[in-house]
């Protein structure tokens, strides 16, 4: 039996998020993870991380996932193993950590013969970010788990987004591995730091999230673009881009790109461009040393 889950990106308001302001993030149906359930002995093999890992050791986060789901269902005994297999690298920025998680609740629930809720598997999941994290707002294992694009605020009630005309995104792998972790320490540490400055950057992302989703509702999606350059400045000023993020932007932009900017935590990992031909725009991130280009229609 086999379960999956997607990837995502955030559109805007990655690491502002954190800190209770409003992010906007959408599923990308066409990565995804995938966890392959069979009889087994309570194993599972994650190659992408090159792990094993036993389902007794309760403290890593992908055996919580699937004991938090046996529980759920009430199925005692872990007599089955898991293989994971997919196309979202991790460190990468795209979800890849609450893919693999809501994955194998999924594989679990098939197997204890019990659907989970999206709300269920986003309750389960925001447990195992915790682990992957140490200090999630919550958005990527909503959007993963929903599968739909989320107008998303730490602590409120989950507001689905409607697309009004469908745009098209181009993500860039830069290849650099980028730890969300170290990211949101880094970015916890300059507020406490300088409170007042990072504060007014945390409410300019907030303002550019809620501007973004009016138009994400209207039918001038390309108007996104300069709120997409907007944002990447301040993830700048955040000190979360890279200098492999950098160029991929740049790139995409001189390729005739209407916006871009790093999507997830920063430090590498991936980039998104807001493009109304995505051919060219993919041809100048390869040359520009792109390690994979993947192009998604949001809303369609
Ligand atoms: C990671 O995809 C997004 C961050 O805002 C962290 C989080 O929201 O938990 C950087």
């Amino acid at each position: 039996m086999k379960a999956s889950a997607c990837g995502k990106i955030i559109l805007f308001g990655e690491h502002s998020v954190v800190y209770g302001q409003p992010a906007i993030a959408v599923p990308v149906s066409g990565l995804r993870i995938y966890a392959n359930i069979s009889k087994g002995k309570g194993k599972i093999y994650d190659p992408p991380m090159g792990e094993v890992i036993d389902m007794a050791d309760r403290k890593n986060p992908l055996a919580m996932a699937a004991w938090l789901a046996m529980e759920k269902a009430g199925k005692a005994g872990a007599d089955f193993d898991i293989r994971i297999s997919g196309d979202i690298p991790p460190y990468s920025g795209l979800g890849s950590g609450a893919a693999v998680c809501v994955a194998i609740m999924r594989a679990v629930g098939m197997w204890a013969g019990r659907e989970f809720s999206p709300e269920e598997l986003a309750g389960m999941s925001y447990e195992t970010e915790k682990v992957f994290h140490g200090n999630p707002s919550g958005i990527d294992n909503t959007v993963v788990s929903y599968e739909e694009p989320v107008y998303f605020v730490r602590g409120k009630p989950i507001e689905m987004l409607r697309i009004g005309k469908p745009f098209t995104i181009v993500i860039g792998d830069t290849g650099v591995k980028g730890s969300t972790k170290e990211m949101v320490a880094h970015v916890g540490k300059l507020l406490k730091e300088s409170p007042d400055k990072y504060n007014a950057i945390m409410g300019h992302m907030g303002e550019i999230a809620n501007s973004a989703r009016e138009i994400i509702e209207g039918d001038s999606p390309a108007k996104l673009g300069p709120l997409m350059d907007e944002n990447q400045e301040l993830l700048r000023e955040l000190g979360v881009s890279h200098k492999s993020l950098e160029r991929l932007i740049a790139a995409a932009k001189q390729a005739g790109a209407l916006g871009a900017k790093l999507a997830g935590g920063g430090g590498g990992g991936n980039m998104i461009a807001l493009a109304n031909d995505a051919m060219p725009v993919e041809a100048a991130l390869l040359n520009a040393g792109a390690k994979r280009v993947f192009t998604t229609m949001v809303g369609k």
